[in-house]
């Protein structure tokens, strides 16, 4: 297929051009920064620069494609002001869905956020009535980040009804690329597993979100469907209901599934439910934390790049 990634040189979106790639797609990068106006390096995907806010822009570069994946976005509200947040992730989406429907493109997979349910940056904080949060748990953004995510998708459920486009919105947790990211943002988690998590403990790990992403690409789902991803296990060597005891002691939040993670011995669930990607999108994650992290939280010896 031939496939547009934005975002193409952050995070996730390098990740995804990479698995795409692999899987011998015809794949165009597009990103903020400045070409680099050599030859490509084998196996190097092409690299268009462009301002997604920018609606000529997005209709030029996603002409001809089969399927976008659209990583493109500011990712979290806590270092932008709340309307450069909004105005650039709203209109990156809106104008990343126009250009799918004027162009006919099959397929968008649109990476959203676990943040839509509004847990994570409250500024009054809201917690869930029940976990592990699934895509049943009510949308309640009060921040311009996960409102922005909300708005997005519901203009994916809009351009589903106009035309025959299919999209998959993706809603990953707090994503890990490699043993540094482990050890900094998960090993606090690892030592202390009282810490009052609005993530549920929960983390994705970014490998294993880009085999998501390709599985949304190529599968066929029709119309828009919402997804979460996170791993199986949360971040804690602890189950998910003793954590929730723990940190959460007042709080009436109903623990669903007390039972061990279905991957790794000795870990408890994620605070988010899975199920629903798996079931749809046949992905079967296949990485933990432990993999990169001992019980303290500090990275393995042989741990130096990616998990
Ligand atoms: N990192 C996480 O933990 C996490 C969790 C959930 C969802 N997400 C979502 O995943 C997606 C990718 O996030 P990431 O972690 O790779 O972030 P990132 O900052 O590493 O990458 C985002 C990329 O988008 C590009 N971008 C931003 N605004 C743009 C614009 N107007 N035009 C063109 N390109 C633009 C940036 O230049 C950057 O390269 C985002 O939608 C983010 O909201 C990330």
């Amino acid at each position: 297929m031939r496939i547009l990634v934005t975002g193409a040189r952050g995070k996730v979106g390098a990740a995804a051009v990479a698995e795409l790639t692999r899987a011998g797609h015809e794949v165009t990068a597009t990103d903020l920064g400045t070409p680099d106006y050599g030859a490509l390096a084998p196996g190097e995907a092409p690299y268009l620069q462009a301002d997604l806010t920018d609606a000529g822009a997005v209709q030029a570069i996603v002409r001809g494609m089969d399927a976008v994946v659209h990583a493109g976005a500011i990712p979290d509200p806590i270092h932008h002001a709340p309307h450069v947040v909004f105005a650039n992730n709203v209109m990156a989406g809106f104008n990343v869905v126009e250009a799918c429907v004027r162009w006919q493109v099959s397929r968008l997979v649109n990476v959203s956020s676990e943040t839509v349910p509004g847990f994570i940056f409250a500024e009054r904080e809201i917690l869930p009535l029940y976990l592990p949060i699934d895509e049943r748990t009510p949308a309640a953004p009060q921040d311009p980040y996960a409102f922005g995510k909300h708005v997005i998708e519901q203009w994916c459920d809009a351009a589903v009804a106009r035309c025959e486009l299919s999209v998959v919105s993706i809603r990953p947790s707090w994503v890990q690329r490699d043993a540094d990211d482990y050890e900094r943002n998960l090993g606090p988690l690892v030592r202390d597993p009282t810490t009052r998590s609005l993530g549920f403990w929960s983390y994705t790990d970014n490998e294993d979100l880009a085999v998501a992403i390709r599985l949304a690409v190529e599968g066929e789902l029709s119309g828009h469907e919402v997804v979460y991803i996170a791993q199986p296990d949360n971040a804690t060597s602890w189950r998910l209901d003793d954590l929730v005891a723990a940190a959460f002691p007042d709080a009436d939040i109903e623990v669903r599934d007390t039972t061990a993670a279905p991957t790794r011995a000795g870990t408890g669930r994620s605070g988010i439910d899975c199920s629903k990607a798996q079931r749809l999108l046949g992905w079967s994650p296949t990485r933990s934390w432990r993999d990169v992290l001992d019980d303290d939280g500090r990275r393995h010896e042989d741990a130096a790049g990616n998990p």
